[in-house]
Parts: C-alpha cells; structure tokens; sequence
C-alpha cells in the first residue's frame, strides 16, 4: 500500500521540479509551493466557471469584455441583461443580430460559458 504513495512521490515530485525550473528559477520557496499544489491539485474537479472564463476569454472577450459591458458591435450589456440561463445557452449557440453563432463549441462549453457569465449580472 505505501509502496505506491512512494513510487508516486520519488516519480511525480522530481518532474514536477524539473518543469517549474524551466519556467522560472526554483528558490527554496517555489519548491515547497510545488509540494503544496502537488496535495491540492491531486484531484482536480471539473469546475464549470473556471472551463466557462476559458471559452469567455477566447471567444466572447472581444466583443462583450473582460467583465460583460463593453458593448463592441453593439453586444449586450452582459450585466444587465434579463435572460434566463436557457435564454442566454439559446443566442450563444444560435447567434443574434451581429453576434455569431457559437454551436461549434459544443453544449457543455455553451452551458459552462453561459454559467460563467451569470457572474457578471448585477442583481
Ligand atoms: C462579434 C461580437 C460578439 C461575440 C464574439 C460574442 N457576442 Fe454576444 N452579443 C453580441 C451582440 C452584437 C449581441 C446583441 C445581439 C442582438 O442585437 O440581438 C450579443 C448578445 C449576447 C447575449 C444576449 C444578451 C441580452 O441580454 O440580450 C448573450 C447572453 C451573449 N451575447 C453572450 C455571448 C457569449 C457567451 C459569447 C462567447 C461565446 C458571445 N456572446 C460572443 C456580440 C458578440
């Protein structure tokens, strides 16, 4: 039984080292973080805002902003619009007006993104 913890400390914690030195010099403080995020991130869970900010920074960004109410192209004002969570899954996946259509991203990033950008209402 703890063989395996063993195995998977001598094998996981050098390769993670060795991956923060090429990103940046490992100081006696980078290496105990490394440890720290090596327990935290062991089981890493599927987090729907988190995977919906990625879709809404790549695809959403240059027209609707970094926080919903930029409005370039005329986008709606994301912290004040009046849809339901299904309303907004409806125009992200078909589009509206000058706002293309999104599909090509599938249901579960739709869904995520439109979880995401409920965080920008302003109640
Ligand atoms: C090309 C610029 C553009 C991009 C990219 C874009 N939008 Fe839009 N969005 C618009 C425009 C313009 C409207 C207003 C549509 C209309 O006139 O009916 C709009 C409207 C919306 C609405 C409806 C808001 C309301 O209250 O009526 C939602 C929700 C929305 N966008 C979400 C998104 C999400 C999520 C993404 C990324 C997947 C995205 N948009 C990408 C331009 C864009």
């Amino acid at each position: 039984m703890n063989w395996k913890l063993a195995w998977i400390i001598v094998i996981v914690l050098p390769v993670m080292v060795a991956c923060g030195q090429e990103t940046k010099k490992t100081t006696a403080t980078s290496t105990s973080k490394t440890t720290a995020e090596k327990t935290q991130t062991k089981k890493p869970k599927a987090d729907p805002i988190a995977a919906g900010k990625r879709v809404y920074n790549t695809y959403c960004l240059t027209c609707h902003g970094q926080k919903g109410n930029m409005g370039a192209s005329g986008a709606h004002d994301l912290t004040k619009t009046k849809l339901s969570l299904a309303e907004s899954i409806k125009v992200i996946t078909e589009g509206r007006g000058l706002m293309t259509p999104h599909k090509f991203l599938g249901e579960e990033k739709i869904k995520a993104v439109a979880k995401y950008i409920e965080t920008f209402k302003v109640k």
